[in-house]
């Protein structure tokens, strides 16, 4: 058993031991980097906070995290605390504005950059461990296609894809998919993928973005797409 199998189980004994429902998780990913994936995931825990929801962020571009400078706040922990002190994951939990809960990747922290299969598993196995202190769980990855990224992807209900309409954005959106869509671990029917579009100066271009994607995604991918 894979550990997206692993976190669906998790969910699934949840659910049926009729507790809390465990909390909603909702990946922001891109193809292409720089396209307003860390503001999206801000904005959206703050706009989830207004509206009295528990909210906690994951910075999982790991070793370069951005949400606390974004937040202006200095974490006390980060993951390499959960991964090599056996810190708990709720521990290694900064409040910041707003109330909005995050969880630092670590910044210039070496051993981050690239961990093994193994840390992210337990990373992921992890994050059920925040049922219940969040409602909604935001994991705010690194642009691209990686190994992580995919792991974090395949684990989630909801997938937001910020796309921008510079055409190496809307390509690199098109490679994740299909990278997603190849990865044998991705359920359609558990992980739905809605795009968000970005940086367009109106309604009409932002729909339009949305169709160029969702026409090339439908024909080849057979993919649903849904537009936020
Ligand atoms: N809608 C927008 N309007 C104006 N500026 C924006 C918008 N969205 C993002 N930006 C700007 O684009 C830059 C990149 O945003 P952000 O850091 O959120 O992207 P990212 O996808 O998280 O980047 P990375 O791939 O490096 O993690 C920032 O300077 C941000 O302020
Ligand atoms: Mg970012």
């Amino acid at each position: 058993m894979d550990q997206a199998e692993q976190l669906r189980n998790l969910i699934k004994a949840q659910g049926t031991a009729n507790r809390r429902p465990l909390a909603r998780v909702i990946t922001v990913t891109s193809g292409k980097g720089g396209v307003g994936k860390s503001n999206v995931s801000i904005n959206l825990a703050v706009q989830l906070r207004k509206m009295g929801q528990r909210v906690v962020i994951l910075d999982a571009d790991f070793g370069l995290a951005n949400i606390e400078i974004m937040f202006g706040t200095v974490p006390k922990h980060n993951l390499s605390d959960l991964i090599y002190q056996h810190k708990n994951i709720r521990e290694i939990i900064t409040w910041g504005p707003e109330n909005v809960g995050f969880i630092s990747g670590g910044s210039g922290i070496s051993g981050m950059y690239n961990l093994d299969r193994g840390y992210l598993e337990y990373i992921i196995m992890n994050l059920a461990e925040l049922d219940a202190l969040a409602d909604t769980i935001i994991i705010d990855t690194g642009a691209g296609i990686s190994m992580s990224v995919m792991d974090f992807l395949v684990a989630s209900g909801e997938i937001l894809l910020v796309t921008t309409p510079e055409p190496t954005s809307i390509t690199d959106s098109y490679s994740l998919l299909k990278a997603l869509n190849q990865n044998e671990r991705f359920s359609r029917e558990y992980t739905k993928v809605k795009v968000i579009s970005n940086r367009v100066s109106s309604t009409e271009e932002g729909q339009q973005l949305y169709n160029k994607l969702s026409a090339v995604v439908s024909r080849y991918l057979k993919l649903p797409l849904q537009y936020l």
